[in-house]
């Protein structure tokens, strides 16, 4: 075992341990990009445990595992698993426990990970609870700035979804690690749950994205999170009450990089994707080597 045996919430990671996983995966690039093969995973099986969709996390974990030599199992519909005859979600992590060497899940309920690693033998990868946590979403996200900005005195604008989008939850903490000066923008029903802010200490202030648009170094767009509001009124209120487009960069500096988690809505229109700025599809792809270095962590290391 590694730095890590589970890998729940970025709070789980000091700052060195960040940085030891974004220069491990630098080191798995190459493999990634398919021009180095690598068998260091060879007998070993990760199971994708997924009760929400998902298109990136799951398969390039997937890739991940399987450019390492490794196998992989998929149970994505609850239907088709035994808590649809009312097994518990304990029960469940148990069994794969014993079939597996790792289990990578997504869950609608926060906390839902931290619970399946206290019921099983092998190490859990969180890869979303509900509002929660998105750990490996963050380790991306910083290795996407350490390769196409800079992480050192970074300035920083997450607009968007900061109520319920678990991206945001996550990578807050981190960027308050780097002491990253961070601008907050949203719409008032969607701003950053109370209970999280206060908890950080860092340079950090609500404002308008024109206000900033001219200094920061990162835009970091979330979609607005339909699925976790409560009512669909709420949501329709507060639907398509932001777009970045061609006019929203004229000011924007020549360096600035605008980066999403995905799957994008509205917030991001596609003429933006033709410019420098857009790093959204190539932070995509930088998830396959950071979840290679995450896999090797918790598996061999
Ligand atoms: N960024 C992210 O979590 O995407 P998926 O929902 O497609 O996994």
């Amino acid at each position: 075992m590694g730095r890590f045996k589970h890998l729940i919430s970025i709070e789980d990671l000091s700052k060195d341990d960040i940085l030891y996983i974004l220069e491990k995966a630098e080191k798995f690039e190459s493999i990634a990009r398919g021009e180095r093969k690598s068998k260091i995973l060879e007998g070993k099986t990760l199971a994708n445990l997924f009760f929400e969709p998902s298109t990136r996390t799951r398969v390039s974990f997937e890739i991940a595992m399987k450019k390492l030599g490794g196998d992989v199992i998929n149970l994505t519909a609850q239907e088709a698993i035994s808590m649809a005859k009312g097994e518990t979600l304990a029960d469940t992590i148990r069994i794969m426990s014993e079939y597996v060497d790792v289990i990578v899940l997504r869950h609608p309920l926060i906390g839902a990970a931290r619970y399946a690693a206290e019921n099983s033998d092998v190490p859990i990868i969180n890869a979303g609870d509900g509002a929660g946590q998105h750990p490996t979403q963050t380790l991306l996200d910083l290795y996407t700035i350490k390769k196409e900005s800079n992480l050192n005195n970074l300035k920083i604008a997450l607009l968007g979804d900061l109520k319920y989008s678990r991206t945001i939850h996550s990578l807050i903490k981190a960027l308050v690690l780097f002491n990253a000066k961070i601008y907050l923008i949203s719409p008032e029903s969607l701003k950053l749950p109370e209970e999280i802010l206060e908890d950080l200490k860092g340079d950090i202030q609500y404002t308008k994205l024109d206000d900033v648009i001219d200094e920061i170094d990162v835009l970091y767009v979330t979609r607005i999170q339909k699925e976790r509001f409560p009512d669909e009124e709420e949501y329709k209120k507060v639907a398509g009450s932001y777009k970045v487009d061609l006019k929203t960069l004229e000011r924007a500096k020549e360096n600035l990089i605008i980066m999403h988690p995905l799957p994008r809505v509205d917030e991001i229109s596609p003429e933006v994707d033709k410019t420098v700025h857009a790093k959204y599809f190539k932070q995509a792809f930088y998830g396959i080597p950071v979840r290679m270095a995450i896999l090797t962590e918790v598996l061999i290391d």
